[in-house]
């Protein structure tokens, strides 16, 4: 878990709809921010005493060093997280970690689709600031259920390369994945962020009309299966490298869990599966992956989710 926060102060707050609250952070003292690129998150510190650490996307332009923009969706089923954060108001102080990025733009693409699924615009709105500065080809889909759950409208209508897709609107207003996205093109990468369902349908829409898995980055604010279905399996072995210590885990645990409790400075953060904080690198034994972040190329050169994969093979060697 970050052990080094930042101070921030919400020096601004609206309510972008009923249930998205905007906030933006900047440092007391009035220094500069560190720099983030398009698509990076932060974990904020929603609630220091019961230990509350919640992510949220960076969604305000990624060259503005004096402040942090965060936009907030009230969950139905919060746990306080979401809540906590509505409850800020102006002169708050909120502790953030450093910017951390696993979703940034692919440099090597030259026409860029965002496919944005409510909440999931706020990574998409950077990456479309990053993008505009830069001059480079995009279109922004923004999907929701209606114009009255849809942030950021007055800004993004200004944008002739964003199309708002309302599920209260005709037909040809939809979504079409085929429409929207064309067909499949090397030079194009496609970004998806929103609601499990939402992002599924992106997903497997596109691999059926040829699009390779490489071509469509993803970030997800949920993981796919439940926390049990991340830690039950067989005992297996973990044997750190650096230090040959071995540690058994055991069915209902996970690696991280693991290491934790023996004291070992194990990275980590959402512990979900969707985050990428708690990557190592297997050195030997056959991981049994169970994330939702990895694509199958960094899986294949031996990344390894310490909080949510297990081992298929006795003995799991990593490279801690
Ligand atoms: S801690 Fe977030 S993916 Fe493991």
């Amino acid at each position: 878990m970050n052990d080094e926060w930042l101070d921030t102060i919400v020096v601004a707050r609206y309510d972008a709809t009923a249930r998205i609250v905007v906030l933006d952070l900047s440092s007391p003292a009035g220094a500069e921010l560190p720099e983030f690129a398009a698509g990076a998150h932060v974990d904020v510190l929603v609630d220091s005493a019961a230990g509350l650490v919640r992510q949220y996307s960076l969604c305000g332009p990624p060259h503005d060093r004096t402040r942090y923009r965060l936009a907030v969706l009230a969950e139905t089923a919060s746990r306080g997280g979401s809540l906590g954060m509505h409850r800020l108001r102006a002169g708050d102080r909120l502790r953030i970690s450093r910017p951390r990025n696993r979703f940034g733009v692919a440099d090597r693409a030259r026409r860029h689709v965002l496919m944005a699924g409510g909440i999931g615009v706020t990574p998409l709105l950077a990456m479309a600031h990053a993008l505009r500065v830069a001059g480079a080809e995009y279109e922004l889909h923004y999907c929701a259920r209606n114009r009255a759950e849809a942030a950021f409208l007055e800004e993004l209508e200004l944008d002739p390369r964003v199309r708002l897709h309302f599920d209260d609107e005709q037909d040809d207003k939809r979504l079409s994945i085929a429409a929207d996205l064309g067909p499949p093109d090397p030079d194009t990468a496609i970004y998806v962020c929103g609601p499990g369902g939402f992002m599924d349908f992106v997903i497997s829409s596109a691999q059926t009309a040829g699009w390779p898995a490489e071509a469509i980055h993803k970030e997800r604010f949920a993981p796919m299966q439940d926390a049990e279905a991340h830690t039950a399996g067989g005992t297996f072995t973990v044997r750190l490298a650096k230090t040959g210590g071995e540690y058994e885990v055991k069915d209902g645990e996970s690696v991280l869990d693991v290491l934790l409790a023996r004291g070992i400075d194990a990275p980590y953060s959402c512990q979900q599966g969707i985050c990428g904080e708690c990557i190592v690198r297997v050195l030997a034994g056959e991981p049994d992956h169970r994330d939702d972040i990895l694509t199958d190329r960094e899986r294949a050169d031996g990344m390894f989710t310490t909080c949510s994969s297990r081992a298929l093979s006795p003995t799991l060697e990593l490279d801690l």
